[in-house]
């Protein structure tokens, strides 16, 4: 690979004695440049880069080709919902009006965009069957935190401060115990049935007037719909805890069931994966905190207030947890999302989620012609899969067939997770992929499973056709070397 334009062509730019007076009057009333700095430092020639427009396009554009998204192709990363993000979000989002906005704006000139959080966040408060939500936080982790500082509030409130213990069913993302634990709760963690499902009964064991919350991810990390959830809010509200609900997979259920409904008082969207933002890479992500009537007070600030026709920003609000970032929110997300919602409507958003529970569905069926699929039975928006048995009869594991997908233009899905299922494969394939592209999958991991039989030898170095070939993991994690090389 060449080095970049700025590494290659260079052309002097010459100080000339006027120039050199004027930068000399300019670094500090009239004293020499030469009287700050040591003689040998100082340049008598600037050396500038010089390239074409056509240089800088090719450059960044070739860079662009060197990474795989979802604009690339089909993305199946298990509970990241990883949906095509349509191009008009992004027009909207960077219109003049909403980009350029000073994040100290008085609010009287900012109405529009006021507009736009307050109408997103009624839209989501009917979408969920929650009295109110905060876009503040800009993750789904960091509403996670949100939400249990909230609680925390609450039971202080209360003079409850005896409740420290947060219960996290054995499915869950690992950023619900971690949250729970930053917050100062003590995590109990909850065994899921055979089935895949928490177990009321299991709930009643460790339920106390020491529980704070419980948090739940519905349809579950495994892609299985809580069936007895009522039976589990109800016992939890009866030990005076509250209900979280783990918006993550939202895709599954928006426009056909709600969590307020479920009995929740706290819940996060992720709106980079259900409304879609586009998200990866950890980067830039945005996650509302919902909750019921009797925690409304306590919501991150600033919120946004509707007097009459006139919108502004409330900081003033005494038992607030206060800000979980700094302004606003990540505002274009805001405008993204509206559009996205605006764009479908009720009735669009409900077909959203039937399509997704359809697609992950057909593909679950089709992949359990060639590998284990340990919960066999309907899914939501995504299901699991296990490489356990033909680990044991070629030695491939999970990890060698998502590197072989990526030799094969897919992004592999998500590996190793959840925890309770030996060489996990978790696949989402989300509603906006056509049947042609799931079937061209379901062949390309079909015909990794039958190499895998023939010649597993071949996949224990994919991926050998992308840029990056197989990382040695474990040395990346003990001596990363995170230096910027041009020349690779
Ligand atoms: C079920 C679940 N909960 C929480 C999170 C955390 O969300 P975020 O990545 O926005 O912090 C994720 C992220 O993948 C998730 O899948």
């Amino acid at each position: 690979m060449s080095a970049p334009p700025s590494e290659r062509t260079v052309s002097p730019l010459i100080f000339d004695q006027g120039q050199r007076g004027r930068a000399n009057r300019y670094v500090e009333r009239g004293k020499a440049l030469d009287a700050f700095l040591p003689r040998n430092l100082l340049r008598d020639e600037l050396p500038l880069p010089e390239n074409t427009e056509l240089d800088v396009v090719r450059h960044y554009t070739r860079l662009s080709q060197r990474t795989f998204g979802i604009d690339v192709g089909f993305y199946p990363l298990g509970s990241c919902t990883m949906k095509y993000n349509p191009k008009v979000n992004d027009t909207l989002a960077s219109q003049h009006e909403f980009a350029d906005l000073h994040p100290f704006v008085p609010d009287e000139l900012a109405q529009g965009a006021l507009q736009v959080m307050h109408e997103l966040e009624r839209s989501f408060c009917s979408l969920f069957g929650m009295a109110a939500f905060s876009l503040n936080p800009s993750a789904g982790a960091q509403a996670e935190l949100a939400a249990l500082l909230v609680a925390k509030k609450y039971f202080r409130d209360r003079g409850e401060t005896q409740r420290d213990k947060v219960i996290v069913p054995d499915t869950a993302h690992g950023t619900n115990p971690a949250s729970a634990a930053m917050c100062g709760f003590t995590v109990i963690s909850l065994k899921s049935d055979t089935r895949g499902r928490v177990d009321p009964a299991e709930i009643r064991k460790v339920l106390g007037p020491d529980t704070a919350v419980c948090m739940m991810t519905n349809p579950n990390t495994l892609g299985l719909f809580e069936e007895r959830i009522h039976e589990v809010t109800d016992a939890v509200h009866e030990a005076g805890g509250l209900m979280y609900y783990d918006g993550a997979n939202a895709n599954a259920l928006m426009g056909n069931t709600r969590p307020g409904d479920m009995g929740f008082d706290l819940m996060h969207l992720n709106t980079h994966k259900t409304f879609t933002i586009p998200h990866g890479g950890g980067g830039a992500g945005h996650g509302p905190l919902g909750v019921a009537a009797h925690l409304i007070e306590y919501l991150p600030t600033p919120y946004v207030v509707r007097d009459g026709d006139r919108y502004r920003l409330d900081f003033d609000r005494p038992k607030s947890i206060g800000p979980m970032r700094s302004f606003w929110s990540n505002f274009a997300h805001a405008v993204r999302a509206l559009a996205y919602l605006y764009a479908n409507g009720a009735e669009g958003l409900t077909k959203a989620s039937q399509y997704a529970v359809l697609n992950a569905n057909y593909l679950r069926v089709k992949i359990a012609e060639f590998l284990e699929t340990p919960y066999p039975e309907i899914c939501r928006h995504e299901f699991v899969a296990s490489a356990q048995r033909l680990k044991k009869e070629t030695g491939v594991r999970a990890l060698d067939i998502a590197k072989a997908l990526l030799d094969r233009n897919f992004m592999a899905p998500t590996i190793y997770f959840p925890l309770i299922v030996p060489e996990a494969l978790m696949i989402e394939p989300t509603e906006t992929e056509s049947k042609e592209t799931l079937d061209a999958f379901v062949d390309a991991l079909r015909e990794i499973v039958e190499t895998a039989k023939r010649d597993p030898q071949s996949l224990m170095n994919a991926p050998v056709n992308t840029v990056v070939g197989r990382v040695d993991e474990a040395r990346a994690a003990r001596q990363p070397d995170l230096r910027w090389d041009p020349h690779v």
